[in-house]
């Protein structure tokens, strides 16, 4: 097969947790016979400094003329602590998940049996956790009415939906959920918001269509306790984009390791796979990040993007055997265990996959 990847590696520790990826990927395509065409191109503050656009058109087109996109991470400090900044490298990612039509975030959350007591969550709560959240990304708050009032004094960001947006979202939580155990939660918080009500509303219109999908409503902030509680009591969870973003950082802490989850962005076009941690400028050009969620990122994508599932389950058995072997970056090593530099880890995976 022939497979044309858009490569976004963005800032700070992108750039090499990217490279990982890629030589994993590139010994998965020469196992099993594909032919991955990579088109780098620039995205975040990189692309900010070179051409003074966190997305420039020419990306945009190079994703679009891609399969998939594969991105590695977005954001510099010297953005951060200056609220007057007119251009900042999350509004490429922004518009970049709009204009691609980005609109169903996949974020899974599981645990490794040789990983659980990195989780700062008791053994026993987490044991088994596999969820997932289905988080909606291009609308809600972050893309609804905002600005000023009263001479700078009064500020309003607005969270509008309509019943397609919440439709199409919902369809991909029951679509999971069927594939799955048959569950589904829809996150809300309908006892105040009004788009809160749309979405129960309309998740209760769905039902019907899926009568084997058990669905449960709960409030977002009964889920933000619950989620740490009973991490096991919840299948498929779909939610709103700020209550998605929040939720999906609080679960992240149930495996142990932001460096170990991946995600999906699933587009109306095509879709895009990155690791749910940040730029991690500190670590940038050290060889030490963790490059699993990319690597796993990767993995989602054989699968979901080209049905590649042989592809995508030998990524993570190779993930796995290197977890239980310790060729693990200093985040995960034990106490007083050597640790792993982020390019020997890949070579470990590209190894065991060879
Ligand atoms: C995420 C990130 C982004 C978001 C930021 C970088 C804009 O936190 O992908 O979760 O808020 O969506
Ligand atoms: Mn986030």
């Amino acid at each position: 097969m022939n497979l044309k990847i858009a490569l976004l590696a963005g800032d700070g520790i992108g750039p090499e947790v990217i490279n990982e990826a890629v030589k994993v990927s590139e010994a998965i395509a020469k196992k099993f016979n594909h032919n991955i065409e990579w088109k780098s191109a620039l995205m975040g503050a990189a692309a900010i400094d070179a051409v003074g656009d966190p997305y420039p058109n020419k990306t945009h087109d190079i994703c679009l003329a891609s399969d998939a996109i594969l991105f590695g991470a977005i954001g510099h400090p010297r953005f951060d602590n200056d609220p007057s900044a007119k251009v900042r490298p999350e509004q490429g990612l922004l518009r970049m998940r709009k204009k691609l039509g980005l609109f169903a975030n996949v974020r899974p959350t599981f645990t490794f049996p040789s990983l659980l007591n990195k989780s700062p969550l008791k053994k026993e709560r987490i044991e088994g956790t596999d969820l997932v959240f289905l988080r909606e990304l291009t609308g809600g708050i972050y893309f609804g009415e905002r600005g000023r009032k009263d001479d700078g004094n009064t500020a309003f960001d607005t969270c509008t939906y309509n019943r397609d947006e919440i439709k199409r979202i919902a369809v991909k939580g029951f679509e999971l959920a069927m594939k799955r155990k048959k569950k589904l939660c829809c996150v809300d918080k309908a006892n105040v918001l009004e788009s809160s009500r749309l979405w129960r509303e309309t998740f209760q219109e769905m039902e019907k269509d899926y009568p084997d999908v058990k669905v449960s409503y709960e409030f977002v902030d009964a889920v933000a306790m619950r989620l740490v509680q009973w991490p096991n009591s919840y299948d498929v969870l779909v939610t709103e984009n700020l209550f998605g973003d929040i939720l999906t950082d609080e679960a992240s802490v149930i495996s142990g390791s932001m460096g170990l989850m991946p995600s999906a962005s699933v587009g109306l076009e095509n879709s895009l796979y990155e690791p749910i941690h940040g730029s991690f400028p500190e670590a940038a050009g050290l060889g030490i990040a963790n490059p699993l969620a990319t690597i796993l990122s990767a993995a989602m994508m054989f699968e979901m993007s080209f049905g590649l599932h042989n592809e995508g389950a030998n990524i993570r058995e190779a993930v796995n055997k290197s977890l239980i072997e310790g060729k693990v970056t200093k985040d995960l090593a034990e106490k007083g265990e050597n640790s792993f530099s982020t390019s020997e880890v890949g070579d470990y995976l590209k190894e065991l996959i060879r």
